[in-house]
């Protein structure tokens, strides 16, 4: 099997992260923060060691502002929702995931607030004047992706944030797609609130994800409940308990923690170039197939390690059905949860087939891809 969905969760996660994960069930079972106990102890020095690796990861001085979330859609919903308040206006951009889209359009029903989304090219470029000319009095909050899970682009984030601090409106960074793949320094970058999926590109399990709060936004916390460290009535105030109440999901936690080490023993940039490598690859033996629409940033351009395309002729769910059953190739089609990003491509209504490629895949892998492409694209009884 070849496994080229990788942006939306990686395959296959690495020993390493198998191994924490299962010797973090067998050996730390208890609830970090609620006892004092040695296995308590250890499930809460888990917790600590994977916060302190992605400290580092993102340069946070303090890892204390480090939020464990099940995925980066609730540390979005956290993040939106506990910084606007009615009447508010927010600055969003046209390549963003429902996990930004959905929690706007929920605030704009029950909070009346006012969404500008700023346009982007195709190649997936922001226009920077229309957000720099989109800022109002009451603008709240910027939340900007920093590369789009569909276009493959990257945004311009620090011209992004240098726009944003000179109206001192805080910047939330949706960096699902880009965590362990660019490197990006929220403290240079003056980032007030990031947020990270585990389990993509760090190569940890399902239910990983987080936000990272600056010092700086004293953000309400969606929800509230028991933290172990302090039992009292209301819910504590300091981080990162505020905002993580209720049992965390520590054999996860654990395999992230691994899965952060694997991506920086082997160097997150070496990892970034072989990626690219392999989508560079990829796309241009995909351009040579005539019939295949590719789109997104020019070859060669800098990129997350994605391609959507389109084969005239045939729709990308079949597409995706004929690559899984006659060549056990995993790919997606569909609108990939940016229906916004399909508009700025055109392919709002036929959607489009996402390759993603991963820290596992080889060059056999993506020559195998190609001539699967074209052979679905020369043999019309495939078709
Ligand atoms: C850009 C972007 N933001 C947010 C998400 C949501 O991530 P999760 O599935 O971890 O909630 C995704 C997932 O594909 C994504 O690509």
């Amino acid at each position: 099997m070849i496994y080229l969905d990788n942006a939306a969760t990686s395959y296959p996660k690495p020993q390493e992260v198998i191994e924490a994960i299962n010797d973090c069930i067998n050996r730390c079972g208890a609830n970090p923060g609620r006892g004092t106990y040695s296995m308590a102890m250890n499930s809460a020095r888990v917790l600590y060691s994977t916060r302190e690796r992605l400290a580092k990861l993102f340069n946070v001085s303090d890892s204390k502002n480090i939020i464990f979330t099940a995925n980066a859609t609730l540390a979005l919903n956290m993040a939106i929702k506990g910084v606007v308040k009615e009447g508010d206006h927010v600055i969003t951009t046209m390549v963003e995931h429902n996990s930004v889209l959905r929690p706007l359009t929920w605030l704009k029903e029950h909070l009346n607030i006012e969404v500008t989304k700023v346009d982007c090219f195709n190649d997936g470029r922001l226009d920077i004047e229309m957000l720099r000319s989109s800022i109002k009095e009451n603008t709240a909050l910027i939340a900007v992706n920093h590369a789009s899970n569909i276009i493959g682009g990257i945004l311009p984030i620090d011209e992004i944030s240098t726009i944003a601090k000179e109206k001192q409106i805080p910047i939330l960074v949706d960096a699902a797609q880009t965590a362990g793949h660019h490197h990006r320094d929220v403290e240079k970058t003056e980032i007030d609130l990031l947020v990270f999926a585990g389990h993509k590109s760090l190569l940890g399990p399902q239910g990983t994800g987080g936000l990272y709060i600056s010092p700086n936004i004293e953000l309400e916390e969606l929800i509230q409940g028991g933290t172990g460290s302090q039992s009292r009535d209301p819910q504590p105030r300091n981080r990162p308990e505020r905002y993580e109440a209720g049992t965390p999901n520590t054999s996860g936690i654990a395999g992230l923690g691994a899965g952060i080490e694997v991506i920086m023993n082997e160097g997150l940039e070496a990892v970034r170039k072989r990626e690219k490598a392999l989508i560079d690859r990829l796309i241009d033996g995909l351009m040579a197939i005539p019939d295949i629409t590719v789109y997104g940033p020019k070859p060669k351009e800098d990129r997350v390690p994605l391609v959507a395309v389109n084969l005239a002729g045939m729709t990308c769910h079949m597409l995706a059905h004929t690559l899984d059953k006659a060549f056990d190739i995993s790919a997606r089609g569909g609108l990939h949860c940016a229906p916004d990003a399909h508009k700025v491509m055109g392919t709002e209504e036929t959607g489009t087939l996402r390759f993603s490629v991963g820290f596992f895949n080889t060059e056999k892998e993506i020559d195998d891809t190609i001539m699967a492409m074209e052979k679905i694209a020369k043999d019309s009884s495939v078709k």
